[in-house]
């Protein structure tokens, strides 16, 4: 489960940065007898859990960090900065900038404003914010499949929210949108670069030319998909659209996702710097150690881990962003084992898949008459697969969006349960014939 050479790394590190305030008296805290004993509680207390490390876990986006962001992380938790303001995290301030500046560029922005988050909703919530500034008495509309985060977000900004019906590949309906920007009350459209459930990317280019038509801005939800931008081997379609993902207003992308951290690290670019003006707040207690920029004066939250930006500066430095590059190469491989699990579907008369996978969560159920069979056998499946080791996720999916191969199966419930593989782990590639021996195992 660990590499016990990360401990000795770890240890080196540690030398290395008590040596940067070897000039102070000393001082060092003891450790009281019963840390040891509370450790191993903890230990026994956290094997309750599921084992997402694994690539037998194989359900929720779920997956721990790499290597290296968590020895990163655990480092600077003796200095424990706080990239609120340069005096509470002056290295790891500039640390995030550096990273978030490079995450800009994997998206094509030279120049704008960007920091890191605790979390993709936070940094969803600073895009709608600054969405609600800009077009204050405008609605903000998101397909219905997107993040529920996005009306929960409305409604604590008090902006107005709308749905927009998705069609049947689960992408935002060009036309049922089109219909409501005619209305001319839009001001924001949340396009969704991976949904939640199913990983489907809404439509940008033709969203792009409505754009021109009716101005609105556009907020890119890519918190779960975005690093498929350095993807090369995606279906044409969907190439298109992450190729775009410069022309919008602000991108969400979660590093705590696909990039390899711990939790606690989302990250919001906009375009256009010009959008820290609504930013702009004194504050009687910070920002006095430096005339720089502070990134709590850019940032909605005011204390934030230094240690996040410290792990994506780590990670990043050992995987750039870069197309072809070795963190690209681990993208790729997420598709590709989707790709592995769609092909045993579809070829098993067992099973029916929903779509092809866009970029790497699978949705399949076994095939039965009826809707309410198909719920019960994918419940079955999921706790026998459980059993034997193998996790899987379930979601609920509105029947009126099914595909057209769905027809000869009896439409008796609104919802079919599905089973859902969410395959992050690039070790999945190398797992899906066992994955897959154990789905068929559990049939019975
Ligand atoms: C597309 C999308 N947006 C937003 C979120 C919320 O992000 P977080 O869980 O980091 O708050 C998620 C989480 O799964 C997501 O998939």
């Amino acid at each position: 489960m660990y590499n016990k050479q990360s401990l000795t790394i770890l240890q080196k590190a540690l030398d290395k940065l008590s040596e940067g305030f070897s000039h102070l008296p000393s001082f060092e805290q003891e450790i009281p007898d019963d840390v040891e004993k509370i450790l191993l509680e903890v230990a026994e207390r956290m094997q309750n859990n599921f084992p997402y490390h694994h690539p037998l876990y194989a359900g929720q986006m779920l997956k721990p960090p790499h290597e290296v962001a968590r020895l990163a992380y655990m480092l600077s938790m003796w200095i424990n900065p706080n990239n609120h303001a340069l005096d509470g995290g002056r290295e790891s301030s500039a640390m995030e900038k550096e990273t978030v500046a490079e995450i800009a560029l994997m998206f094509g922005w030279q120049e704008c404003l960007a920091h890191l988050t605790s979390s993709g909703t936070f940094a969803n919530l600073e895009a709608l914010w600054v969405a609600g500034n800009i077009h204050p008495k405008k609605r903000i509309v998101a397909s219905e499949l997107a993040h529920y985060t996005h009306e929960r977000i409305s409604h604590v900004l008090g902006l107005k929210f709308q749905k927009i019906a998705c069609d049947k590949s689960g992408k935002m309906d060009l036309k049922k949108l089109e219909a409501q920007l005619k209305k001319g009350t839009i001001g924001t459209v949340v396009v969704t670069m991976g949904t939640t459930g199913i990983g489907s990317v809404d439509p940008l280019p033709e969203i792009l030319e409505l754009q021109k038509k009716y101005q609105f801005r556009i907020h890119l939800d890519a918190a779960y998909g975005g690093y498929f931008r350095l993807a090369d081997n995606l279906p044409e379609d969907t190439l298109k659209k992450y190729a775009l993902m410069q022309e919008a207003d602000s991108i969400v992308v979660d590093p705590h996702k696909h990039g390899l951290q711990p939790y606690g690290c989302g990250c919001i670019l906009f375009k256009n710097p010009e959008v820290g003006k609504f930013y702009k707040h004194d504050s009687p207690y910070t920002y006095f150690s430096s005339a720089e920029l502070h990134l709590g004066e850019i940032s909605l939250e005011c204390s934030r881990a230094g240690a996040a930006a410290v792990g994506l500066w780590a990670t990043q430095k050992l995987f750039p962003l870069v197309k072809g590059g070795a963190f690209s190469k681990k993208i790729n491989s997420s598709h590709n084992a989707a790709m592995m699990l769609y092909k045993k579907i579809i070829s098993d008369k067992r099973f029916i898949i929903l779509q092809e996978p866009e970029i790497d969560i699978v949705i399949w159920a076994l095939k039965e008459k009826t809707i309410s069979a198909v719920n019960r056998k994918s419940k079955a499946i999921f706790e026998k697969a459980a059993e034997k080791n193998l996790h899987l996720a379930l979601l609920n999916y509105p029947v009126r969006l099914l595909p057209t191969h769905w027809r000869s199966i009896t439409k008796d419930e609104e919802y079919v349960t599905c089973l859902r593989s969410c395959l992050l782990k690039p070790e999945h590639e190398n797992w899906i014939e066992d994955i897959w021996k154990i789905v068929t195992e559990s049939l019975s």
